[in-house]
Formats: structure tokens, C-alpha cells, sequence
């Protein structure tokens, strides 16, 4: 099916998603959740250090990663106004979604700054690089745009949450567990969007949910040492391969989209459906390894 076909099709499910989406989110103010007491100015020659609030490093790094990727907000609007926004409901939807997502930027941005939890000249340095390379993931089909994003917002829901929950401080869990709680209604709007790709058009979805799936990347692969930070955030229980592969892999695309008993495929369909199937089993051995493995060195550690 072509993407103006799909687009047309899915069109009336996004005018109800969308409706149910203004009636499920709650407006909130992110001046309200920062620790504006803790904060004091600090002259240009006061360098930063990590004691200014200790933490676990990997903590740090997801701080850093899950804002900077907040930031690149422009190139997200833009890919997605690309492939979607040839329909006035998903102009709507994005506009909406990006006034949202806007608000993530701010409130961690402002959190961070007054509690001094990352170095506020490296961020910026590295906010102007990441602005200025534009790399995001840009799928270029509806189904594959969509696709990716369910995955995507769920991915960033868990990763914002299990940050919050390492962060030994209240007022920030509370930052992160707000935000985690618009991914989630961004995801839910996707998610049930893909489910009614896969009833209009399942062969070309599946194709595009295994391209993605076997392709994907986090969004905020363009940040500096990208690799280094998601190292440390895997380290440190955030988001590694065995959180990828149980609640993305296996909670979503196996028992939410039920890819391995969809009816109505063609033999592209089917032949998609047959390696996306394999690969989630495969990435479920090596996350099985990662984890054992992680767990052998813990036990030999000093
Ligand atoms: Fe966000
Ligand atoms: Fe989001």
C-alpha cells in the first residue's frame, strides 16, 4: 500500500487516538517540579565537578543523553512532519506532540542546572554539536515513521523512569516520573496507530516493523560519545539489551502487535515476519549472555 493510501486509512483511527490522548493528559508546569532552593549562581571561573552531586557515573550519562536527546526536538518534528504531515490529522497530532515534548527539555534542562548534576558548559558544548549535526533516525515510510516511533517513545519511557529511580533524590524521580508519564501517552498513541496499520495493510506493516526492529537505534545517536554514555547507562540497569528485548521486543511487537499469528500476510509478508521472529529470539540469547555474564562479574568483583 502507498504511504498517501495508508495515511488515508489510518486517518480516521488517528482522529480518535488523538481525541483520547487531549482527554488523558494533564497539564503540568515544569517550574512547579524544579528545586529552585538548591540552586545559587555560580561565577564563569567556578568550574564544575562531579562532587558538586555525586552519583553513579552511568546515572549521570543518562541524565545527559536522555536531555541532550530531548533537545533535538526540531529534527524529530521534522522527520515526522516529512512522512506524516501530508494529512491535517497528523499535522495536529505532531504539533500537539511537540509542544509536549518541548516541556522535557525545559524541566530536566532546569532540574539539572540547580542541582548542578552535570556539567552545564560540557552539556551546552555538547547540545550545540549534537543541534548542529542533526542525525536522528529518519525512516522514510508511514509504517516504518510510526513503527519506529511506538518503540522509540516506550524505549525513552523506560529509560527516563529507571533514571528517576536511581537517582537517590525525590524531587528528581519526580521530574523524570513526570516525564516518563507524557512518553507514555505518546507511546500508547503510536503503539494502537501500528495495530491499525497491521489491520489495514499487515504485509507492508510487518515489513516496516522488522526493518525498524532490526535496525534500531535509540534517538540520541548523534550525541558525543554516544556509544561510551550507552555503555554506562547499560551498566547501570537504565536500558540495556535485556530490558530492550523483554519489554520492546517481546512485551510490544510479539504480545501487543502479535506478529507471529497475524493473518492476511503475503510471501513478503511472511518471509518479514519469519526473520523478525528469529531476530527477537536471537537478541533474546545474547541478552540472556550480557546479563549472566554481568551478573559472573559482579560475583567475582573485590
Ligand atoms: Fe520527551
Ligand atoms: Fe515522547
Amino acid at each position: 500500500m502507498d504511504d498517501a493510501t495508508l495515511l488515508g486509512e489510518l486517518a480516521p483511527e488517528a482522529e480518535s487516538l488523538y481525541a483520547r490522548h487531549l482527554d488523558v493528559a494533564t497539564e503540568w508546569f515544569p517550574h512547579e517540579f524544579v528545586p529552585w532552593e538548591r540552586g545559587r549562581a555560580y561565577a564563569p571561573d567556578e568550574p564544575w565537578e562531579p562532587a558538586d552531586h555525586p552519583m553513579p557515573e552511568g546515572v549521570r550519562s543518562a541524565l545527559f543523553v536522555n536531555l541532550l536527546t530531548e533537545d533535538n526536538l526540531p529534527y524529530y518534528f521534522w522527520t515526522i512532519e516529512r512522512v506524516l504531515g501530508k494529512h491535517s490529522i497528523f499535522r495536529t497530532w505532531n504539533r500537539r506532540w511537540t509542544a509536549e515534548e518541548n516541556r522535557h527539555a525545559i524541566v530536566i534542562r532546569d532540574y539539572l542546572t540547580v542541582t548542578r548534576a552535570v556539567d552545564p558548559v560540557a552539556l551546552e558544548r555538547a547540545r550545540m554539536a549534537q543541534m548542529c549535526s542533526a542525525v536522528v533516525p529518519d525512516p522514510e515510510h508511514v509504517a516504518d515513521s510510526i513503527g519506529y516511533v511506538a518503540l522509540q517513545e516506550l524505549a525513552t519511557r523506560i529509560s527516563h523512569r529507571n533514571t528517576g529511580k536511581l537517582l537517590d533524590d525525590k524531587v528528581g524521580f519526580e521530574v523524570m516520573v513526570r516525564v516518563a508519564a507524557d512518553e507514555n501517552l505518546h507511546y500508547l498513541f503510536y503503539r494502537d496507530l501500528v495495530s491499525a496499520a497491521l489491520r489495514v495493510d499487515p504485509s507492508g506493516t510487518v515489513q516496516a516493523i522488522e526493518r525498524q526492529v532490526r535496525d534500531f537505534a535509540m534517538p540520541g545517536v548523534g550525541i558525543v560519545d554516544f556509544d561510551s554514555h550507552a555503555a554506562a547507562i547499560a551498566r547501570a540497569g537504565i536500558y540495556d539489551f535485556a530490558i530492550h528485548h523483554e519489554q520492546i521486543l517481546v512485551g510490544v511487537v510479539m504480545r501487543h502487535w502479535k506478529v507471529d499469528t497475524l493473518t492476511g500476510l503475503d510471501a513478503d509478508g511472511e518471509a518479514a515476519r519469519d526473520r523478525l521472529v528469529r531476530h527477537i529470539e536471537r537478541v533474546g540469547r545474547v541478552a540472556r549472555r550480557v546479563s549472566e555474564r554481568r551478573e559472573e562479574n559482579l560475583a567475582s568483583a573485590p
